[in-house]
C-alpha cells in the first residue's frame, strides 16, 4: 500500500531508486528496500525504519547495476522486521518482486509452492507470488531470442490469475536483466516514460524528476518496460493496450518544502493560494452561482436529484458532513453521509434519482474506490471531488471537481480538506440557485466565498498566539473539541488533527451532545476546544461552556471576532472572523490544524511521518 518505484534505463539504478522512495516517505511506511540486477544475480538492500537507514545499508552493498526495484513497505502481513520488507526474492533466485497490496489467499498458495520445492524467508503475504511467478517461469518454454511476449510477462499473467486480492507489483527475473514486468489491481502504478529510460512508480512524486510523462495502467493491466520501450496488455485477455501518455502538470518544485519546518506547515500556510486556485474559474460571470467544467450532469438532470449521497474516508468524510449540511441549508436537497468503507457493505437504499459524490484527496482510497464502484454497479450516477488528476477515482467516476491545490505531502490533510470545503460550499450555492436561493442571496455567497482566501490569510496571522497556547496543553493526555452545525465536523477534524499527529486522545462532539456523556471525561486534565460563534446558538454554547467550566476544565474557544464572552469563562482565546456560514466552516479549521501542528511539534513527534499512519490507503 505504500512505496513503488522502478528504473531501467542506461543509469546507476540504485540511486534513483532511493531518491525516488524519499520523495514517497510522505505515504508512510515503516521499513524500505532495493534490488538491482548485477552480473553475480540480484543485489538486495532492505532495512526497517526510514530510507536513511537503507541509504546506509546499502552502502555496504555493491549495487551497481541499471536496472532494479525499490519499495517502502507498510506492513500488512508480518512483523515490521529486515527480513519482511521487501524485494522479495524467490527461492531459486530467479525472481524479485515487490508489492503494494494483500494477497488474500496466501495460504493456498504458500500450500502449493510449498509442495513443489519452493522455500520462504518471511512472514509476509509478497513472498508467496514471488516463488508462484517463479514456479511458472520455470515451467515456461524459453521462447526464441526476440519472440514477444517474454517469458517473465507469461509467467506473471499466469501467476497473478490465481491471486485474489489486491496488488501493484514490479518484478525482474534473474535472467533477464533488460526488463521489468508490472502489473496492477486495485493499487496505484505509473509508467513514467523517460528517454532512453523508464520508470515504474505507485506515485508521480517518484518519477517527476525524471519525467512529465506518464501512462496510468489501469486494473487488471500489465506491462512491459524496457529501457526504450513499453507494451501493455490486458491480463485476462492478452490483448494489447493502446496507452494514453498524460503529461503531469506539476514539477518537483512544487512539492519543495522550502523554508518551512515540516509539509503540514507548508501546506496550512499555502492555503489562501490553495482556495483561490480551487475556486478560479468558477463563478458564472452574473457572479450569483458556481460553474463546473467536468460534472458532466446536464442542469436538467442535476434539478431532478431528489438525494444526495457522500462518501469518503477520515478527513474527507470530515468534509462530507460539512458539505451535508450546506446542501441541505442552502439547496434543501436531502443528503446523507456514509464511510465509504460501511456504504460497500451496508446495502444503503437508494432512490432512482440519487446522486453519490464521493470525496477523496489522493483519488486513490480503496474504501473510497469501492464506495464509487458499487453505487456505479448499481446504476447509480458517482461524481468525485479529487485533487490528483489521473488517479483511479479521478477516471472511473462519471465526473467530478478537480481541487486543484497541489501535491499534498503532509500525512495529515490541511489544504486538500479546506479546498474539500471549499467546492463542497460551491456545490450546495450550484444547486441552491438551480432550486430557490434568490439572485441576491446567491451574489452574497460568492462574494463571501471569494473573500474566503483572505480571511483564511487573516486567520493565519494568529500562528504565534496559537503557537504559545499550544506549548502551555502539550503536555495534557486528553482533549475535547466541541461544536455546533456546521462547525461540528471541523471539532471532528480537530480532534482527528490532534491523535494523528501528537498522539494525544481527542474527541470531537456537538457542543449539546457533551454532557450526555464525554463530560465524565471533564476533569483539570481534558481540556476543551470550543467553537464559539454568533447566531441563535451562541447562549446555548456558552451554557455548554459553562457546564465544563463548573468541573475544572480548562477551555480554550475558537470564537468569532466582535463576541463577549462571560469574563473567566475561557482560559485561551483564539479570535477569527465572523463571516458567511458557508465560510465559516473553512475559517474555523486553521486554529484547529495550527494548535494541533504546534502542540506535535512541542512534543518532538514527526509531525509529517505520524507513526503508523500513511498517506493513502490502498488496501482494505
Ligand atoms: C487525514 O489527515 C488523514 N490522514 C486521513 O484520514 C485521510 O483523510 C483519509 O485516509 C482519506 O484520504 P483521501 O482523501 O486521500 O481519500
Ligand atoms: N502485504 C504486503 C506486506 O505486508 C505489502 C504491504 C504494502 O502494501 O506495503 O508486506
Amino acid at each position: 500500500m505504500c512505496g513503488i518505484v522502478g528504473y531501467i534505463g542506461p543509469a546507476k539504478a540504485s540511486q534513483i531508486l532511493i531518491d525516488g522512495l524519499k520523495r514517497l516517505e510522505y505515504r508512510g511506511y515503516d521499513s524500505a528496500g532495493v534490488a538491482v540486477h548485477t552480473p553475480a544475480g540480484f543485489a538486495v538492500a532492505k532495512k526497517t525504519g526510514r530510507v536513511a537507514n537503507l541509504e546506509r545499508e546499502a552502502a555496504r552493498h555493491v549495487l551497481t547495476g541499471t536496472c532494479g526495484i525499490g519499495h517502502t513497505r507498510w506492513a500488512t502481513h508480518g512483523g515490521v522486521t529486515d527480513a519482511n520488507a521487501h524485494p522479495h526474492v524467490s527461492s531459486d533466485g530467479q525472481i524479485a518482486l515487490i508489492h503494494n497490496g494483500v494477497i488474500e489467499n496466501f495460504s493456498a498458495i504458500k500450500r502449493f509452492v510449498t509442495g513443489k520445492g519452493y522455500t520462504f524467508q518471511s512472514e509476509t503475504d509478497t513472498e508467496v507470488l514471488a516463488n508462484l511467478i517463479a514456479y511458472h517461469y520455470a515451467k515456461e518454454p524459453a521462447p526464441a531470442a526476440d519472440a514477444e511476449p517474454s517469458r517473465l510477462l507469461e509467467s506473471v499473467r499466469k501467476s497473478l490469475l490465481h491471486v485474489e486480492g489486491t496488488y501493484g507489483i514490479v518484478v525482474m527475473s534473474r535472467d533477464h536483466p533488460g526488463e521489468l514486468v508490472s502489473a496492477r489491481r486495485g493499487s496505484p502504478l505509473i509508467l513514467g516514460i523517460g528517454r532512453g529510460e523508464n520508470l515504474i512508480a505507485s506515485d508521480v512524486s517518484a518519477i517527476v524528476g525524471r519525467t512529465q510523462n506518464v501512462v496510468y495502467l489501469k486494473d487488471g493491466e500489465l506491462a512491459r518496460v524496457t529501457a526504450d520501450a513499453f507494451a501493455i496488455t490486458s491480463l485476462t485477455q492478452g490483448d494489447d493496450v493502446v496507452p494514453v501518455i498524460s503529461q503531469v502538470n506539476w514539477s518537483i518544485a512544487d512539492s519543495a518544502l522550502g523554508d518551512f519546518a515540516h509539509y503540514m506547515e507548508k501546506e496550512i500556510f499555502e492555503q489562501p493560494q490553495a482556495l483561490e486556485n480551487a475556486m478560479r474559474g468558477r463563478f458564472s460571470e452574473d457572479g450569483s452561482t458556481a460553474q463546473f467544467g467536468g460534472l458532466n450532469v446536464t442542469p436538467n438532470e442535476l434539478r431532478q436529484v431528489d438525494r444526495l449521497l457522500f462518501t469518503a474516508c477520515g478527513t474527507a468524510w470530515h468534509a462530507c458532513l460539512v458539505t451535508e449540511y450546506l446542501v441541505e441549508r442552502f439547496a434543501r436537497v436531502p443528503a446523507e453521509v456514509d464511510y465509504a468503507s460501511e456504504f460497500r457493505y451496508r446495502n444503503t437504499p437508494l432512490d432512482p434519482n440519487s446522486l453519490l459524490f464521493v470525496l477523496s484527496q489522493s483519488g486513490e482510497t480503496i474504501d473510497t474506490l469501492a464506495a464509487l464502484r458499487e453505487a456505479k454497479r448499481r446504476g447509480y450516477r458517482g461524481l468525485a471531488i479529487t485533487n490528483v488528476v489521473g488517479s483511479t477515482i479521478a477516471r472511473e467516476a462519471d465526473g467530478g471537481i478537480y481541487q486543484h491545490v497541489g501535491p499534498e505531502i503532509g500525512v495529515a490533510s490541511t489544504k486538500a480538506f479546506t479546498s474539500q470545503l471549499l467546492l463542497g460550499a460551491m456545490v450546495a450555492l450550484y444547486l441552491g440557485r438551480m432550486r430557490d436561493m434568490s439572485y441576491a442571496d446567491g451574489k452574497a455567497y460568492v462574494a463571501a466565498l471569494k473573500a474566503a482566501p483572505d480571511l483564511v490569510r487573516r486567520t493565519l496571522t494568529q500562528a504565534e498566539h496559537i503557537r504559545g497556547i499550544a506549548q502551555r496543553y502539550a503536555g495534557y493526555n486528553d482533549m475535547l473539541f466541541l461544536g455546533r452545525l456546521a462547525l461540528f465536523p471541523i471539532a471532528l477534524e480537530g480532534a482527528l488533527k490532534l491523535k494523528e499527529i501528537s498522539y494525544i486522545h481527542a474527541e470531537g462532539y456537538p457542543a449539546a451532545e457533551m454532557k450526555h456523556g464525554p463530560i465524565a471525561l471533564v476533569s483539570e486534565r481534558c481540556p476543551s476546544v470550543f467553537f464559539v460563534t454568533k447566531g441563535e446558538l451562541f447562549p446555548k454554547v456558552v451554557s455548554s461552556m459553562q457546564e465544563i467550566k463548573a468541573r475544572k476544565g480548562p477551555i480554550i474557544a475558537v470564537c468569532t471576532e466582535g463576541l463577549e464572552l462571560p469574563p473567566g469563562l475561557a482560559d485561551e482565546v483564539i479570535p477569527i472572523p465572523d463571516c458567511h456560514e458557508a465560510v465559516l466552516p473553512i475559517v474555523a479549521t486553521i486554529p484547529i490544524q495550527l494548535l494541533a501542528y504546534y502542540i506535535a511539534v512541542a512534543r518532538h513527534c514527526d509531525v509529517d511521518k505520524p507513526r503508523n499512519l500513511a498517506k493513502s490507503v490502498t488496501v482494505e
